[in-house]
């Protein structure tokens, strides 16, 4: 947020983007094609968005990859989410080294599988010294969850609640040492924020698209920045 003047032209690229990544299913259904078809091809569309925003210097990218709530899907759909994890995560690697990518989780990642959390650990140790894009990876992730577990953890360290600001509540989140999301994509054109981000997104600005995920392009991406720099971001100031 701004010190000194509450009104910010961004006129910049944003630091860091969070893309809540929607209609896999529905594109699938569409072409008559079974669900994991759809989201095979959201990962092809991620990798591809990963190395463009990697290309444009963007700093964060935070990919709304596995909600908290999306457990409740039927088990072989979230078994077939979870191989697509460890495969994505396994085939990737040489691109996260090409680009200087380095990767990072936000989420009850506890509750995933040992084999998805062994190489989500393998990864993220591999690349935990680049210096180029990060990439965040939002998996059984929800923001009521995350801001529950925070108080949960701020209680057991006995705090005394006269200490307990804003800042103090951003370092017991999982985005602890993350600047908050300056842009959110949603694509499918729903318009609700499904539990991403909630407390980081106070003054982020949106930019929903009809497209379905697979759809997306990076054209699409690029003209949601022209957007975001477009717009006045006043953070409850005067313009
Ligand atoms: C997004 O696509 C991927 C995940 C939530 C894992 P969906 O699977 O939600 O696709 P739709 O919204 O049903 O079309
Ligand atoms: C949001 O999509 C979660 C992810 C993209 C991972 P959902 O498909 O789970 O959200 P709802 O059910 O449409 O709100
Ligand atoms: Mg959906």
């Amino acid at each position: 947020m701004p010190k000194e003047s509450t009104m910010q032209k961004t006129s910049m690229t944003p630091t860091h983007i969070g893309i809540i990544m929607d209609g896999n299913g529905r594109w699938a259904q569409a072409q008559n094609k079974s669900r994991s078809h759809g989201h095979q091809a959201g990962v092809k569309k991620a990798i591809e968005i990963v190395k463009h925003a990697s290309h444009r210097n963007i700093r964060y990218l935070t990919l709304y990859a596995f909600s908290n709530e999306n457990w409740s899907r039927p088990e072989t759909e979230v078994s077939t989410l979870m191989k697509l994890l460890k495969e994505f995560l396994f085939s990737e690697l040489p691109t996260f080294i090409e680009h200087d990518v380095r990767l990072t989780t936000i989420g009850d990642t506890a509750k995933l599988p040992f084999f998805a959390r062994e190489a989500l650990n393998h990864v993220i140790n591999k690349t935990q010294n680049h210096q180029g894009l990060t990439l965040v990876l939002a998996l059984s992730y929800s923001g009521r969850n995350e801001i529950t577990r925070a108080i949960q953890a701020i209680c057991k360290a006995h705090k005394n609640p006269m200490d307990i600001d804003e800042n103090c509540i951003s370092s017991y989140l999982d985005t602890k040492n993350m600047p908050d999301p300056d842009l959110i994509i949603r694509t499918s054109g729903e318009f609700r924020t499904s539990n991403f981000l909630l407390w980081q997104s106070a003054y982020s600005e949106y930019y929903v698209t009809q497209t379905f995920w697979p759809d997306f392009t990076t054209t699409e991406f690029d003209t949601a920045i022209e957007d975001f720099i477009s717009r006045d971001r006043r953070f409850g100031g005067v313009a």
